[in-house]
């Protein structure tokens, strides 16, 4: 008899934006005249950058010749993209990240969701709450946490990020092996300075911990005395790996292009208590479960980096960033406390009563999808994350719509 995997079985429902999805739906055949507007899921909705299609496009061309004809790539990624990560995203920063460091992937929710499976099953694990539900469920799935109580699964160390710490969670106050971060923060959209990283590199290093550092939305910081990257920290090329995406910077949502920096330095222990360096396990992984970004993609992600892909980049962001701040005006005004916009693509919004219970109300008087701040844990009861990835006129009605529907 087959027996399965009974931490499966610990899930809460269904993966929080399945569910989202499901609901929609069916308020939707029940209302068919409905028009819906969706700011839940953080989906682009922009055409990709000129210089990315263009590079796309030369890159099919190639494939279309026996002279140029590609099969299968590196596993990490073509040299190209991996150069110029190195070069325009680290090294340009001060941050000393070598092109053999990075790992291309087809996305960094697999990354962030996959990277566990090289630590051991006894673990302490700090994940923040509210939390992107990866992180989460993931950990779930290989079995290092106990049941679902009180709204918290047992065994994990939750770092509250709540209004009292500004939403950057504070040290743990009991000994964890590896701790998930996220900044700019999915949901909350709060950022991180270099002083408090800081102290989250060094707690690592004392505890021989190791850092999961989440930086998919590192290109939505405009306060440029913030950290991009943890490796803009001294010490923590030792003590994390950070994950990057071009989802959300370059459009890349459904294109799907990503990447994980595992310096050369980054350790764990065996349980002999000698130092494993994490790169070459890594690359052990993603040899045998992985077989590489197209080589179209990578041209794709490539052209991010050209003078045009830089400047086409930036006005996509630039332009959700601007719808940010609509929506942030947009709930002051109306007298919600919120965080975020100033530095990323989310608001999050305390709305005062039960988050789910809003959701229902946005979408039955709206039509207005948001996330409900609780399906991001048990801290996010009260809130709800309104996304900024739509075109500016479906953000300027969606807020007049809410903005009808509370008055
Ligand atoms: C979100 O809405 O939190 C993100 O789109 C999720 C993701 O990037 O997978």
């Amino acid at each position: 008899m087959l027996k399965i995997n009974e931490h499966y079985l610990k899930l809460q429902a269904s993966y929080l934006f399945s569910d989202i999805a499901k609901r929609v739906a069916a308020f939707q055949q029940a209302n068919p005249d409905k028009h819906i507007i969706r700011l839940g899921i953080g989906d682009v909705t922009k055409a990709l950058p000129a210089a990315c299609i263009a590079a796309f496009h030369r890159a099919v061309d190639e494939l279309a010749v026996d002279s140029s004809f590609r099969g299968y790539g590196p596993e990490q990624g073509y040299a190209f993209l991996r150069e110029a990560i190195a070069k325009h995203d680290f090294q340009a920063r001060g941050a000393e990240i070598s092109a053999d460091e990075i790992f291309i992937s087809d996305g960094a929710k697999c990354d962030t969701g996959n990277i566990q499976e090289l630590f051991s099953a006894d673990a302490r694990v700090a994940i923040p709450d509210p939390v992107y539900p990866v992180y989460l469920d993931t950990n779930v799935m290989a079995g290092r946490t106990g049941a679902f109580a009180d709204g918290r699964y047992q065994g994990l160390v939750y770092l509250d990020s709540t209004a009292e710490n500004n939403y950057v969670p504070k040290l743990p106050n009991e000994p964890v092996d590896l701790i998930y971060l996220c900044f700019p923060n999915n949901p909350t959209g709060s950022t991180i300075s270099t002083a408090e990283l800081k102290t989250w590199v060094d707690y690592a290093k004392a505890n021989k911990a190791l850092i999961l550092f989440d930086a998919a939305y590192e290109s939505f910081i405009r306060d440029e005395s913030l950290p991009h990257s943890i490796f803009e920290i001294e010490g923590a090329r030792e003590v994390a790996i950070e994950f990057r995406s071009y989802s959300k910077s370059a459009g890349f949502t459904g294109t799907r292009c990503a990447y994980t920096v595992i310096p050369k330095e980054c350790a764990a222990y065996d349980s002999a208590g000698n130092k494993q360096l994490i790169h070459p396990l890594w690359n052990r992984r993603h040899c045998t479960k992985f077989n590489g970004v197209s080589y179209p993609v990578q041209r794709a992600a490539e052209a991010v980096y050209s003078d045009e892909g830089k400047a086409q980049c930036k006005a996509l962001i630039n332009g959700y960033l601007e719808n940010a701040d609509l929506i942030a005006a947009a709930v002051k005004e109306l007298g919600f406390e919120y965080i975020g916009a100033a530095n990323a693509p989310y608001v999050w919004i305390r709305c005062g009563q039960d988050s789910w219970e809003f959701f229902d109300l946005l979408l039955n008087k709206a039509g207005v999808v948001c996330t409900p701040g609780a399906g991001f844990g048990r801290c996010g009861q009260g809130y709800i994350r309104l996304s900024a990835f739509n075109s500016r006129e479906n953000v300027v009605r969606a807020l007049e719509r809410i903005k009808a529907a509370l008055a």
